[in-house]
């Protein structure tokens, strides 16, 4: 990507504003811990590698503000901005995977001098951030194996450098595939009703040179069932301990019809991206998002006022329906509980 998706600078988080792709390129500055809160729920930046890494630097942002505060009051202070970091969007791990080690950490450490105590956590910050693009590289690589030549992918939701630090999990293995010459081509769905797909994906494929073709989501079933669709592949937002995923409302509807007609659905997603406190999918909290996503389009009201809105960001796919999660510690085919687990024996 030609301009990345975050960075600190000058005590400011910078967010690539993605509520604004692809028409502006434009920053959003996060000063404290309450801009970032806003900017992870309004989807400022999205994506669950890319909220866990903000939320990061997010509660960096609430230690450098209050570490004059004695530690009673300073304690206090972190606590609240790390459950109000983690309550801005629900589904995705990353954010309370990022935020609870950076609220360890500081608990650990508020008998340090200030700089000391800021040192720390702006390094574990940075250490979440460079190890995401670190871990997306080598899922790419893992998950390029599977991916014969000139193969075509269909990919839902963005999953990729704009959904993380860098490079990206699902979209991390197309690229990967097609910088190893493989000639593959891309269906990205437009993914109603944030339009990830359209805006997103579109843009940076488009952008590193990537042959895509934008769908309406309703089209994709009629590509897999004509045999144009060699795999699918899409990100993660959170995975329970049998395999069960969440990700985008519209994946489980995509892995049925993979299912029905034999395409291989594989999932991309790093360790982070596993809950192994849930048991299956059915515990994983999904979260509703506003009607007005459904009834308006660029501010303007396409429904009757006061219709009924059903609006659930995200569903959850059966692991029996995955193929194989692509994770940067190797591939699982046909996820199971006991698979999984052996993911993080070396971890
Ligand atoms: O609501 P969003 O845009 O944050 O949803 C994002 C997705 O569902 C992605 O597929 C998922 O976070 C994986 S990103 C690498």
């Amino acid at each position: 990507m030609k301009n990345e998706t975050m960075y600190f600078k000058d005590e400011q988080l910078k967010l690539l504003d993605q509520r604004k792709l692809p028409g502006e390129i434009e920053y959003f500055s996060c000063k404290n811990y309450q801009d970032t809160e806003f900017a992870i729920s309004d989807m400022v930046v999205r994506g669950a590698p890319a909220i866990g890494a903000a939320a990061a630097y997010g509660f960096y942002l609430a230690a450098l503000e209050f570490a004059d505060l004695e530690k009673v009051e300073l304690k206090k202070e972190l606590k609240k901005a790390a459950e109000e970091l983690i309550a801005a969007r629900p589904t995705a791990v990353n954010l309370s995977w990022a935020v609870e080690q950076l609220l360890e950490l500081a608990l650990d450490n508020l008998d340090k001098s200030k700089d000391e105590f800021l040192t720390i956590l702006k390094n574990k910050a940075d250490n979440i951030a460079d190890s995401d693009r670190k871990i997306n590289k080598k899922m790419a690589e893992n998950g390029n194996t599977l991916i014969k030549d000139n193969a075509v992918i269909l990919t839902h939701c963005n999953a990729g450098a704009l959904a993380t630090v860098e490079y990206g999990t699902a979209l991390g293995v197309i690229r990967e595939a097609h910088f190893s010459n493989k000639n593959i081509k891309v269906f990205a769905d437009e993914t109603r009703p944030r339009l990830q797909g359209a805006r997103l994906t579109a843009f940076e494929l488009m952008e590193e040179g990537i042959d895509v073709t934008l769908i309406a989501d309703s089209t994709a079933a009629t590509l897999i069932r004509d045999a144009k669709i060699d795999y699918i592949i899409t990100g993660a937002d959170r995975i329970a301990a049998n395999g069960d995923t969440a990700n985008k409302i519209g994946t489980f509807m995509l892995s049925e019809l993979a299912k029905n007609f034999n395409v291989p659905f594989y999932v991309a997603a790093p360790l982070s991206t596993i809950d192994r406190k849930l048991e299956s999918g059915s515990q994983i909290e999904i979260e509703a998002r506003d009607s007005q996503e459904i009834t308006h389009i660029e501010g303007v009201q396409i429904a009757p006022d006061n219709v009924k809105v059903y609006n659930p960001a995200f569903d959850v796919t059966p692991a029996e329906n995955i193929s194989a999660i692509i994770t940067e510690k190797g591939i699982v085919k046909n996820p199971k509980k006991k698979s999984i687990a052996k993911l993080f024996q070396a971890y």
